[in-house]
């Protein structure tokens, strides 16, 4: 709505294929007419120093806890091959000595631009790429660990991807897709199972008698639910979403927030929150970490990061964000000339990396490269 409000001059609002409004685009965001038209335009998350949250939560985020997760000097490389005999001449340094940690219960996100090196951050996380550095969850190092301990800690740590259609097979039953993870951890059996299965089915707004349907029987927005729900199977202590409210409309996206913020207040699960809409970011998030190059240039609690941003780099991305009012749209978008630095480096000439300054509370931001 962001776009709509900054691009267009008229409007045509849609709904089950009809036109139920239409108008100049001052009106329908003026003055709405149509009661679905205002329902999108309330669900549209606004940008506004912190003020949009509404809060849920019931228990208190433990900060001397363990971590659910801890990630320390994480590094990812992809290297370029060329030649004859395909040696490694350069590589691509996707994350470049990243650390964070994510309390029980906390929601932290990571924001930056494409390419910037957050699906590879919690794809490592996750056990989906190789990596070094160190990653800790529940406390124990992921580094030299045998297959069977790698398995039951992996348990804790389950991810909801941003294409849902992409990640559910669509030769199984959705039922045996929210199974799945049972089935592979060899937890529950037979009746139980199924009733586990049902019992999250209608915890995510769907209707048991739905399992024995196919993935593409179903909307965006419920797929993206089934997702949640297999996630949930295992009953994880950390999910990470990546990018997965992204790719619905306002109204389902809202919904969905809504669930996973039930969700974490009911069972204190704690979130790793990938996105690049920075309305969303702010609010869902507890602590924001922001990426660019595959290092973090700065992170605080949601407040420090919205109310008074340090970086230019994130100064550069709230400023970014289109706001839903046509009234006040920009005259021209403001591109920066500089293109983002490209990844890919010779091999042997890593990355310089950055030193985070705490300038209160917690509040680090990366000052001159070391
Ligand atoms: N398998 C791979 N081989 C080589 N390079 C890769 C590979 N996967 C990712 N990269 C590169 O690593 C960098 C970071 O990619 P990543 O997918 O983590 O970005 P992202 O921050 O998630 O971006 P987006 O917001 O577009 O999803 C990019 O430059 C990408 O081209
Ligand atoms: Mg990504």
């Amino acid at each position: 709505m962001g776009v709509v409000a900054e691009m267009a001059d008229r409007v045509i609002v849609m709904r089950e294929g009809r036109m139920v409004e239409r108008g100049p685009v001052t009106e329908i965001f003026g003055a709405p007419k149509n009661a679905y038209t205002r329902e999108l335009l309330a669900a549209v998350p606004r940008i506004g120093g912190g003020a949009g949250r509404v809060e849920t939560r019931k228990r208190p985020i433990v900060r001397n806890a363990i971590p659910v997760a801890e990630v320390n000097g994480l590094e990812v490389k992809f290297g370029i091959k060329t030649g004859f005999f395909s040696k490694v001449t350069a590589n691509v340094h996707a994350v470049a000595g990243v650390s964070f940690q994510i309390m029980p219960g906390e929601t932290l996100s990571l924001v930056g631009e494409s390419g910037c090196g957050k699906s590879t951050t919690a794809k490592a996380i996750a056990g989906l790429a190789p990596y070094s550095g160190d990653i800790v969850i529940g406390g124990k190092n992921m580094a030299g660990r045998t297959g069977a301990e790698t398995k039951a800690l992996r348990r804790d740590v389950q991810m909801i991807f941003q294409d849902p259609f992409a990640s559910l097979d669509p030769r199984m039953r959705v039922g045996d897709l929210v199974a799945e993870p049972m089935v592979i951890h060899a937890i529950a059996s037979g009746r139980e199972r199924r009733e586990r299965v049902a019992s999250l089915f209608s915890r995510v707004g769907l209707s048991p008698d739905q399992m024995d349907r196919y993935p593409h029987e179903f909307s965006g927005g419920q797929r993206q639910r089934i997702c949640i729900a297999r996630a949930l199977a295992l009953r994880p202590k950390l999910i990470i979403a990546d990018e997965s409210v992204s790719a619905l409309d306002v109204s389902v996206q809202a919904r969905v927030l809504g669930l996973l913020r039930e969700l974490q207040a009911e069972f204190g699960i704690a979130y790793l929150f990938i996105s690049h809409d920075m309305a969303v970011v702010e609010n869902v998030s507890d602590r924001v970490a922001v990426m660019y190059l595959g290092q973090i240039v700065e992170t605080g609690t949601r407040d420090q990061i919205f109310g008074d941003p340090r970086h230019p780099y994130t100064q550069r991305l709230i400023a970014a964000v289109p706001q839903p009012d046509p009234t006040r749209r920009r005259p021209a978008f403001e591109r920066s000339v500089s293109e983002i630095p490209s990844p890919v480096r010779k091999a042997g000439d890593p990355p310089r990396r950055h030193r985070l300054v705490d300038v209160g509370g917690g509040h680090l931001v990366a000052a001159e490269s070391q």
